[in-house]
């Protein structure tokens, strides 16, 4: 991939689509700045080149224009505090005070634009929006991974308005890709990939594509009920999608096929109530008690899914065991975080992506114990289905 290191940025005005769409508090601080640290090398190379940069990014899915809550005009202190210089704002992207301002920039300034989508247009990935963007920068840079799989204005169209020579990958994009590479293509073996989560309806493309390099999937989070009822088991009232039951076995068919062993929790921790203060107890899967739900893996499955991380060589985890948000629900993702934390000392290879999953990773401060977290979610899901995102081919066209 063609990063910002091919190119000098003496006197050049770099305009970079981050992902800087973080969670902020009811007070409008930003509540993780994973996505803001992860920037940071990519813009200081181009300063310290003695380029300008202005920044753009969505934060949010507004729908009604400009909201003060979707303003990124919050985030302006932490993006500062990370790069360790002032960073200025326009308070709207393509206004004509937001050109001056980044036409103004001198070597070593920074502009960071009020959110794109503000305008309908940058979701539509309309031309003239594109174009308009184009104007606050001489290069383009990409580095918004988490944002790849949209084809909207500022992370697919506006790279049309530059030279092969004139557009780039920051930092960000290139970790993650060569990490997914390194997964899917050049995997040593064995090869475990830990799929978690709400819905199987989410994951059905990504087990089917796993399916292809995996040795071993493991299956937890409450998408694991609906395969526990396709295969007979009583789930009382634990999540379950009734319209994939069908999905689910010919899943499990096709792993059977292919010879890929796909685990399945045997056991849960149930709960007559979606609540931490919950009755709780350890259930066998299959017989859930009438009126109970299942909200975490239980004890033997963690132990036994555990043996397989630790065996590992690979690991790709994306979605939590359980409601590890709630201390009686944790135990399943915790341990599952710990052992691939044990695998990654043991030489393993392991990739962390998925909003929830990386949450986890960073609850139990294992986050510089694993080989890489992401900071895509939707963007690598769809990276592995696809093999390829229209934010990436964009700029490799
Ligand atoms: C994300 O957090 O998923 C990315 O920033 C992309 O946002 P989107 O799903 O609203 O397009
Ligand atoms: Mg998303």
């Amino acid at each position: 991939m063609k990063t910002v290191n091919s190119i000098n940025f003496a006197n050049k005005r770099a305009i970079i689509r981050v992902d800087f769409n973080v969670p902020l508090n009811d007070a409008f601080e930003v509540t993780d700045l994973t996505r803001i640290k992860a920037a940071i090398p990519t813009l200081k190379k181009i300063l310290k080149d003695g380029g300008s940069i202005v920044l753009m990014s969505h934060l949010g899915r507004p729908k009604e224009g400009p909201t003060n809550k979707y303003s990124l005009k919050h985030i302006v202190n932490a993006v500062s505090q990370q790069l360790g210089t002032e960073v200025l704002f326009a308070e709207d992207c393509i206004s004509e005070s937001a050109f001056s301002a980044s036409s103004n920039l001198k070597p070593g300034q920074v502009l960071l634009l009020e959110n794109l989508r503000f305008y309908k247009e940058e979701e539509k990935g309309d031309r003239d929006f594109a174009k308009k963007l184009s104007q606050h920068g001489n290069v383009y840079v990409n580095d918004a991974f988490g944002t790849a799989h949209r084809s909207h204005a500022s992370t697919a169209v506006i790279a049309d308005f530059y030279t092969p020579d004139n557009r780039c990958f920051g930092f960000v994009m290139a970790g993650e890709v060569e990490s997914i590479n390194k997964v899917l293509n050049q995997a040593q073996k064995p090869f475990t990939a830990i799929i978690g989560g709400a819905k199987v309806s989410d994951k059905i493309l990504i087990i089917e594509q796993l399916m292809e390099k995996a040795n071993n999937i493991i299956i937890g989070g409450g998408m694991a009920f609906t395969f526990v009822k396709a295969l007979g088991g009583s789930i009382g009232k634990s999540l379950c999608e009734d319209d994939r039951l069908e999905t689910a076995k010919m899943l499990l068919d096709k792993a059977k096929q292919k010879g890929v062993n796909l685990y399945l929790p045997t056991d849960a921790v149930i709960a007559d109530n979606f609540s931490n203060d919950a009755n709780h107890k350890q259930s066998d899967i299959n017989k859930i008690d009438e009126g109970w739900m299942g909200l975490d893996i239980g004890k033997d499955s963690a132990n036994s899914f555990g043996n397989v991380i630790k065996n590992s060589k690979t690991i790709l985890w994306n979605g939590p065991m359980g409601v590890f948000e709630m201390s009686h629900f944790e135990h399943g993702t915790k341990q599952a975080a710990f052992d691939i934390a044990e695998a990654t000392k043991n030489g393993a290879f392991t990739l962390i992506g998925g909003g929830d999953s990386v949450a986890a990773i960073n609850k139990y401060n294992l986050a510089d114990q694993v080989s890489y977290v992401s900071t895509g979610g939707g963007a690598l899901l769809e990276y592995i289905e696809q093999g390829s995102l229209p934010g990436v081919r964009a700029v490799e066209a």
